[in-house]
């Protein structure tokens, strides 16, 4: 890691409430975008979601239901509503106009690490400790399939967006490609030698970056099933990856406490120095002038 090289400067922290990680080896922090404004949601261990305008980290609004801590957060695509995954096995959609959960979706029979949703707002998608993963219909209030094939928990889901690919990875040291119209796996990949974190596609949709609990990130071309290329930005986990919207860019939160940005052109890879615990989430805004990470100092931090 080049440390001299540093363009990015930490441009604030929104976040001065503690929020503690439960575990080391679990991710109770996340970050959401809203699809087009400047506001992000947080999903925290407090049992809580906040809202926040950015850059000046004013609370917009809180949501209160979820019994334990909170994994994942994802907007529904008009910005109007929100899905959320707890420790306390469900998922809840949020409606922001009413200001309250409209809907509790039960059937998992372990924590819920994370969740998505689908462009068409429809669907979510949701992917538990239980090993499995479902993918709910939001109109019927029902769970319309139920994925197996993963061999342990799976840690992170993800729908490509416009398409009814869904993207898994597991703590079975593997990624999977599922067809949301039949609940199917189609395609699994194979290399990580350790427990994936997290997985993403990149906004072209045909490729995927995937990292590790050693650090390992993996870029992979959807239609081949073996890596193309393997950075080791270990030995610390690495808790969730995201590209960039040009896609030259990726962004790796470490449980080192640093945030490492990958230039795919030069290869070049570089710390952001900042936070004093673990960094949980990472994501870029819209017109990737601003990087956000939260991490368990209890901290959401801008970077420039
Ligand atoms: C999930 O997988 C793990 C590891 O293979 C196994 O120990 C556990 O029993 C499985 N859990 C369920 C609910 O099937």
């Amino acid at each position: 890691i080049n440390s001299e090289k540093h363009l990015s400067t930490c441009l604030g922290a929104l976040l001065s409430r503690g929020l503690k990680s439960l575990s080391p080896v679990l991710v109770p922090l996340n970050l959401a975008l809203h699809p087009r404004k400047d506001i992000m949601v947080t999903a925290s261990d407090d049992h809580l979601w906040k809202m926040w305008a950015f850059p000046n980290g004013n609370i917009i609004m809180t949501g209160e239901g979820h019994t334990d801590w909170l994994s994942g957060c994802c907007f529904h695509p008009s910005g109007t509503k929100l899905v959320t995954s707890s420790g306390d096995t469900t998922v809840r959609i949020w409606d922001f106009t009413k200001g309250e959960c409209i809907l509790t979706l039960e059937g998992h029979s372990r924590a819920v690490w994370d969740c998505s949703w689908h462009s068409c707002g429809d669907f979510v998608a949701s992917a538990s400790m239980d090993n499995t993963s479902k993918i709910w219909d939001i109109n019927s209030e029902r769970c319309r399939y139920t994925m197996r094939g993963h061999k342990d928990s799976v840690n992170s889901i993800e729908f490509l967006p416009f398409s009814n690919t869904i993207l898994t990875s597991s703590a079975d040291k593997t990624l999977s490609l599922w067809d949301a119209r039949t609940g199917l796996c189609a395609q699994t990949f194979y290399g990580h030698l350790h427990s994936c974190n997290h997985a993403t596609f990149n906004m072209k949709g045909d490729t995927i970056v995937s990292c590790d609990s050693y650090g390992v990130m993996k870029f992979w071309d959807v239609r081949r099933v073996t890596p193309m290329v393997s950075v080791d930005a270990g030995p610390h986990p690495g808790n969730q990856v995201v590209f960039d919207p040009s896609g030259h860019v990726v962004a790796l939160a470490s449980s080192d406490g640093t945030v490492k940005t990958l230039e795919l052109n030069s290869g070049q890879l570089s710390s952001l120095v900042g936070h004093e615990d673990e960094v949980q989430s990472v994501v870029f805004d819209h017109k990737a002038e601003h990087l956000l990470s939260g991490g368990s100092d209890g901290t959401v931090r801008l970077w420039s």
